[in-house]
């Protein structure tokens, strides 16, 4: 069904985050935050104790006991379900795990193009149940709140780098060699990849997310806009354009790209997910303001003090200018250091400015 029509069915069609999701004015500046439900929150914590992240993410009632904790204490715009970006990998074949300390680990990360045409390409309702079954327990608790969830998965870039790479990576040295030396099964990975989250984020939608978000977290850390356009756009592109038939609006997030932020937001996406490096109307402007856009606050201003931190705030709402189709949020996840007083004044601050500016209201 066109996205317009399903909107339409959706009863949440009217909530400050669709509505700026569609490019429509809204009363106030929806708000929500990416990594907002995690490790800088102590009932986060207290739930991680005795158990590692995949317990958490394989029991759909804590799933959706974690999602829910940043709404019990923040008045937010929209939550988004708890898992993390690795477990489409798991249903594939390869072997993940978040106990190293440092970020997740593949422990058996592909070497050799046989292992590529090894991966399986399994249906998300066989491999990935838990996380939908934990969207729908969300689901029912936040219709009647008014709230909608966000579903999610990484690009195509960024999973392969993990399963290429075996885990975080400065230089993506493997995952460059895979793609300059063997241009045919780095397709052949991405086509795979493309297809799985494809059909995970499709899932969530039909399980009840109002909304998907695509992270590229890595592929702006990791190349230039040439390599770019030839070996990453042309699967996000299919990606985004698999997910015209989710019925949902979809958010294109990446980090490191203002370099050739103009090729990322070609790729498509309802939304575009922008990172701190350049101020926020420099990216709207480039992108073109009819395009919604969500940001951009650099996570680490939430260290600072509040002197420090207001004037960053309401620059970004100053660089929204009242336009349609701004959702506040960072410019990627919120650190763990952060104290969960300095989100809620954050939070609240955002809706009383553009309350008190009258921004976005209808007629103004
Ligand atoms: O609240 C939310 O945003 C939903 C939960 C969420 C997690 N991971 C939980 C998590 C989301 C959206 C992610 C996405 C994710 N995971 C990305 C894309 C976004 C980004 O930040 O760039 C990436 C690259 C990952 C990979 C990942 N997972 C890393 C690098 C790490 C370790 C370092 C870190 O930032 O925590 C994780 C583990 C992880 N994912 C934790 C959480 C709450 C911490 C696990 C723990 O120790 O309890």
């Amino acid at each position: 069904m066109a996205l317009a029509a399903a909107m339409r069915e959706n009863p949440l069609a009217s909530s400050a985050f669709l509505k700026a999701c569609a490019g429509q004015r809204t009363e106030l500046t929806p708000v929500w935050l990416m990594r907002q439900a995690g490790r800088y929150l102590p009932e986060y914590r207290a739930l991680r104790e005795g158990r590692s992240m995949l317990d958490l993410i394989r029991s759909p009632e804590l799933a959706a006991q974690v999602t829910l904790q940043p709404l019990a204490r923040f008045d937010l715009d929209a939550a988004i379900i708890f898992c993390d970006i690795l477990p489409p990998l798991a249903g594939m074949g390869l072997r993940i795990s978040f106990d190293s300390g440092s970020g997740p680990v593949v422990e058996n990360p592909i070497s050799v193009t046989r292992d590529i045409d090894m991966l399986a390409v399994p249906p998300a309702s066989e491999t990935l149940g838990s996380t939908l079954d934990a969207i729908r327990i969300v689901c029912a608790e936040l219709l009647p709140r008014g709230i909608p969830l966000i579903g999610f998965a990484a690009a195509p870039f960024t999973l392969a780098s993990y399963a290429v790479e075996g885990g975080s990576s400065r230089s993506f040295t493997r995952t460059k060699l895979l793609m300059y030396r063997e241009p045919a099964a780095w397709d052949r990975l991405m086509r795979k990849l493309t297809t799985v989250l494809g059909d995970f984020l499709c899932a969530q939608a039909a399980a009840g997310a109002s909304a998907v978000q695509v992270f590229d977290s890595w592929a702006g850390m990791a190349l230039g806009k040439e390599d770019y356009l030839r070996s990453v756009h042309p699967h996000t592109a299919q990606l985004f354009a698999t997910l015209r038939n989710a019925g949902v609006p979809a958010i294109n997030f990446s980090t490191g790209t203002a370099a050739f932020i103009e090729d990322v937001a070609s790729a498509g996406g309802n939304v575009m997910g922008v990172d701190w490096r350049l101020p926020l109307d420099e990216y709207w402007k480039r992108i073109g303001f009819e395009r919604p856009i969500q940001g951009n606050l650099d996570p680490a201003a939430l260290l600072a003090p509040w002197r420090e931190l207001e004037p960053r705030v309401d620059a970004v709402l100053d660089q929204a200018a009242d336009r349609p189709g701004h959702i506040f949020n960072l410019g990627h996840g919120v650190l763990p250091e952060t104290c969960p007083d300095v989100v809620k004044r954050l939070v609240d601050h955002v809706h009383a400015r553009s309350a008190g500016r009258g921004a976005g209201r209808s007629g103004s």
